[in-house]
């Protein structure tokens, strides 16, 4: 059986035949060249056929070795690893490693690359009065995209983006200054002075500490909720070429420095449907408020009103893994914490949603945002920190990718065709013979 598709032109009567590509996976991810298409034309001075995809629904931007999901049977694997072996024995930094560089590291990679981000968590006392500059009710989210860009005026030599030495330093220094970042956005928001970053302490520690630390000498991270948060991270960390990867890509495509292009992701991520479906979740199950509202609530879905956030997912067809992996940790903060009583009218929505042919035949099922934003608040975090939670790891991802991008030969500006539907020619009509 050749690996070939056979057209034929109807139009012209011609017969075309292109070869089929695969990924590792016989069975998942085959593919035609789209360039291919080019060569079928209905005559001479025709521009060749293109493929009209938007939204890339059926799209593939590249090939990648990072991350393997497939969204029919509910998988997640990092460069192999399942999702659910690396969040019970691994830890967000060692997760980072596997992203960026291939491979799990030796105990020695592992302790190098720990020191490296942790020496490289302070940021600038500039950027800090740069922060001081944001309204004092700033959403840290665009705190955030804004000084994540900024970081580009502090290091000129990342525009070197050829230089594989000088794409690790600034690899290093995205890892470890977003959550410092990320921290002083909280704090300049609250009117709380900002706390300095503690070498001492683990990354998700380091992290409670510049968040939470008040007026104790030396903060102490709950060791249930630094482990916790260390499992949000590593299934937050990459999700192959979603809305934000993709805009790290295509910015990175046009060689711009890596900062600039985080803040562009980052900027995507912020979206309701991408990463801040996690806030609009908990401000959903607050509006709905107590369990028996739920049926009226999920009737104004199906009816078209608004859609049921933290449900649904491009790639998922099937539970979420990483919806399971937190929907089993949520007990384990609780016990430290307290119960967060919207976790009730989030069980009682899933199993309702979950029965219902509306959402059955459409295969909509919890995403990793349905549980994650109960579970952070129930840690202490505000819910407008929720996709800042997300940017943070994900980092991680994105710059894999870039950095993968970046090494692929065929890899050039992302420069996508459109289907021109608008006037023909027409002559500029000087305005006063334009009429009323
Ligand atoms: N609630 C109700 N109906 C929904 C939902 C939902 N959350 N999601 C999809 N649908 C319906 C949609 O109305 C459509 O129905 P119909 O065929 O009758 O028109 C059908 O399901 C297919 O929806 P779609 O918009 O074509 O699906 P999509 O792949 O373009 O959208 C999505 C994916 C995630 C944007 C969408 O499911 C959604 O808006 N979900 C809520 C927001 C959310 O939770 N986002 C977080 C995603 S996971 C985190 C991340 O990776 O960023």
């Amino acid at each position: 059986m050749p690996d070939t598709l056979t057209i034929i032109d109807n139009r012209t009567g011609k017969q075309y035949e292109l070869p089929i590509g695969y990924g590792v996976y016989p069975e998942y991810g085959s593919f035609i060249r789209g360039a291919d298409l080019r060569q079928i034309k209905a005559g001479p001075d025709d521009f060749g056929l293109l493929s009209y995809d938007p939204a890339y629904m059926n799209t593939a931007s590249c090939k990648s070795s990072i991350t393997f999901i497939d969204g029919d049977r509910g998988i997640l694997r990092y460069r192999g690893y399942p999702i659910e072996e690396l969040a019970e024995r691994s830890n967000f930094l060692e997760v980072a490693y596997l992203l960026l560089r291939g491979e799990l590291p030796t105990a020695q990679q592992l302790e190098r690359w720990t020191w490296e981000v942790t020496h490289h968590t302070f940021v600038h006392e500039s950027i800090k009065k740069f922060m001081d500059g944001f309204h004092y009710d700033a959403h840290p989210m665009g705190a955030l995209v804004g000084t994540v860009a900024a970081l580009s005026t502090f290091y000129p030599e990342a525009r070197n983006i050829s230089d594989p030495e000088i794409r690790a330093r600034q690899i290093v220094r995205l890892v470890a200054k977003m959550p410092t970042i990320a921290a002083f956005a909280y704090r300049h928001r609250v009117g709380m002075p900002y706390a300095y970053p503690d070498n001492d302490l683990s990354f998700a520690g380091n992290f409670l500490n510049m968040m939470f630390k008040t007026t104790e000498l030396k903060y102490q991270p709950n060791p249930v909720l630094e482990r916790v948060l260390n499992v949000l991270f590593i299934l937050h960390a990459d999700h192959e070429q979603n809305c934000s990867t993709s805009a790290m890509r295509n910015v990175g495509s046009s060689h711009a420095d890596p900062y600039v292009c985080v803040a562009a992701a980052a900027a995507a991520l912020y979206g309701p449907l991408h990463g801040g479906a996690n806030e609009q979740v908990l401000r959903m199950l607050q509006e709905i408020g107590s369990v028996d509202r739920i049926p009226e609530y999920v009737r104004r879905v199906k009816a078209g009103e608004f859609r049921l956030m933290g449900f649904g997912h491009r790639v998922y067809k099937n539970y979420d893994p990483r919806a399971r992996i937190l929907r089993e940790l949520a007990p384990q903060v609780f016990e430290v914490t307290g119960r967060n009583p919207l976790l009730d009218i989030a069980v009682e929505l899933e199993r309702i949603a979950l029965e219902d042919d509306y959402f059955i035949s459409r295969k909509l099922y919890p995403n990793v945002d349905f549980y994650s934003g109960i579970i952070y608040q129930a840690m202490g975090f505000p819910v407008d920190m929720f996709p800042v939670l997300f940017a943070i790891p994900r980092v991680a991802g994105w710059l894999a990718q870039w950095e993968e991008m970046l090494e692929d030969s065929e890899q050039r500006i992302a420069r996508p065709r459109q289907v021109y539907t608008g006037a023909d020619e027409r002559h500029y009509v000087p305005l006063e013979e334009r009429g009323a």
